[in-house]
């Protein structure tokens, strides 16, 4: 249909004659760290740009662009990169002799554990550092409390390189069906079973055939890996109701979600209770902080008191002081500002994907924006691009986005990605996150880029 080879070649080139300085500094990186990065999300082809400074909504790259940036910290920059009311209580922390990880209980753990209790409404805490470590401990948790192994997870689902998640991330041509890392136990593989994101035909069916077996159901209420598609009301009821039904635990994990469509986690939206929920990204403000948290008689399982224990130990750096500084800031800034914060970051989300919709079609040309609300669930500051094959293709999970007779995947995550780039925006698949630093100037020049890529597509055909 488009000429998805020769743009993804012209761009490529385009892009390394503009970025020329990142290129020699990638080629110097990957003499000593693998593929020149500290996270496969961070690598691209063919080769990622350099950033010297952040500000806000937009990233200046060692080849003197500045770029609006969508990425905000593998979205963890809920008000734009290095903000004011996060870096201030900080800088104050180091400033008076502190910050650095002690060891020690230091109050400051209480309360922000207090208010993380208080926004989700969760009986129990416990700290982390990151979202792996936390979707890896929540299902440490609802193994040894239901005593099952089997764990339910959706194609494409994304929750960290926890080795207990790691089947069914990347598509292969027979589905979501492979262990996609080696190095993993052997059980790994009968004891993860996938399903369809947003089919509660599927969910139900899995249970009625496997119920006995199954220890949790962990799913996002708008995956990542899912083009921001949100789960229906009918998806989050059936999750709850089926997993109450067969002994089975809920756990939601919020680690993108939380704290960025209210200043709490989505499940409030959804009217649901999980028996677990994880957390990770904004909460820690863009510092490394995470959280498993719900019911109490299962995080009980983690005390020294219980025999046998969940070995959580949270890790050294589990409520580092500088941590829970920015943390506390970031919590305490959305749940004060709340009622202003979250409708704005919606009205920019509209505009974007309302925006780009409009731009595409204008141009002839079949694009869909993921982030839009359904019937249980709001549309907020997430939007993803995709292209459909079919006009009346309308995403609701991954395996639509990944399946190559439904979507030009090829066209979303490389071409899009270096057309942007090429017009001084930073998407990742598809797009990415507004934060609230993000003016209408930023929105206007995105949807310019967006405008100017439609029309190279078009005449692409
Ligand atoms: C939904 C979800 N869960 C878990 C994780 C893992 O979090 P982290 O990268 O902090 O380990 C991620 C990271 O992208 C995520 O998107």
């Amino acid at each position: 249909m488009y000429d998805t080879r020769r743009l993804l070649s012209e761009y490529t080139e385009a892009y390394r004659e503009r970025f020329s300085r990142s290129a020699e500094a990638h080629k110097q990186a990957r003499q000593v760290l693998i593929d020149g990065v500290s996270h496969g999300a961070r690598l691209f082809s063919p080769f990622p740009f350099r950033v010297t400074a952040n500000h806000g909504a937009t990233i200046d790259t060692l080849d003197g662009h500045e770029l609006v940036d969508y990425w905000q910290g593998h979205y963890a920059n809920v008000l734009g990169h290095n903000s004011a009311p996060i870096r201030e209580p900080m800088i104050a922390l180091l400033q008076a002799g502190e910050g650095l990880q002690t060891g020690h209980l230091e109050e400051r753990q209480t309360r922000y554990a207090e208010t993380l209790a208080g926004a989700t409404g969760a009986e129990s805490v416990r700290l982390t550092t990151s979202g792996t470590l936390a979707t890896m401990y929540a299902m440490m948790l609802a193994r040894a409390f239901t005593r099952r192994t089997v764990v339910v997870k959706v194609g494409g689902g994304w929750h960290g390189a926890n080795p207990l998640a790691l089947k069914g991330v990347a598509r292969t041509a027979s589905g979501f069906d492979r262990v996609d890392s080696a190095g993993v136990s052997g059980g790994a593989d009968h004891d993860t079973l996938v399903t369809r994101f947003n089919d509660a035909q599927a969910l139900s069916d899995l249970f009625a055939a496997h119920g006995d077996e199954i220890a949790c159901f962990i799913c996002e209420p708008c995956p990542g890996n899912g083009g921001f598609v949100p789960a229906t009301g009918e998806y989050m009821q059936a999750a709850r109701e089926l997993t109450a039904r067969y002994g089975a635990l809920l756990i939601l994990d919020e680690v993108i979600t939380g704290f960025r469509f209210c200043a709490g986690g989505a499940q409030r939206l959804y009217g649901i209770t999980p028996d677990l929920s994880t957390f990770g990204k904004v909460i820690g403000g863009g510092m490394p902080v995470a959280a498993v948290v719900g019911r109490a008689d299962v995080m009980a399982l983690c005390s020294e008191a219980a025999e046998p224990r969940v070995w959580f130990s949270g890790g050294t750096y589990s409520a580092h002081p500088l941590s829970l500084a920015a943390g506390q800031a970031a919590l305490d800034h959305l749940l004060a500002h709340e009622d202003e914060i979250y409708p704005s970051l919606a009205a920019k989300g509209e505009t974007l994907r309302a925006g780009i919709e409009r731009v595409f079609a204008d141009r002839g040309v079949v694009a869909r924006c993921g982030g839009w609300g359904n019937d249980a669930f709001p549309g907020g500051s997430l939007a993803s691009i995709y292209f459909p094959l079919r006009d009346d293709l309308v995403a609701t999970c991954a395996d639509d986005l990944t399946d190559p007779t439904c979507c030009d995947h090829t066209l979303r995550e490389q071409v899009l990605k270096l057309a942007m780039l090429v017009n001084g925006v930073n998407v990742v698949h598809g797009l990415g996150a507004v934060s609230l630093a993000h003016s209408a100037a930023h929105l206007e020049r995105t949807l310019e880029a967006m405008d100017a890529f439609a029309q190279v597509l078009a005449a692409s055909r």
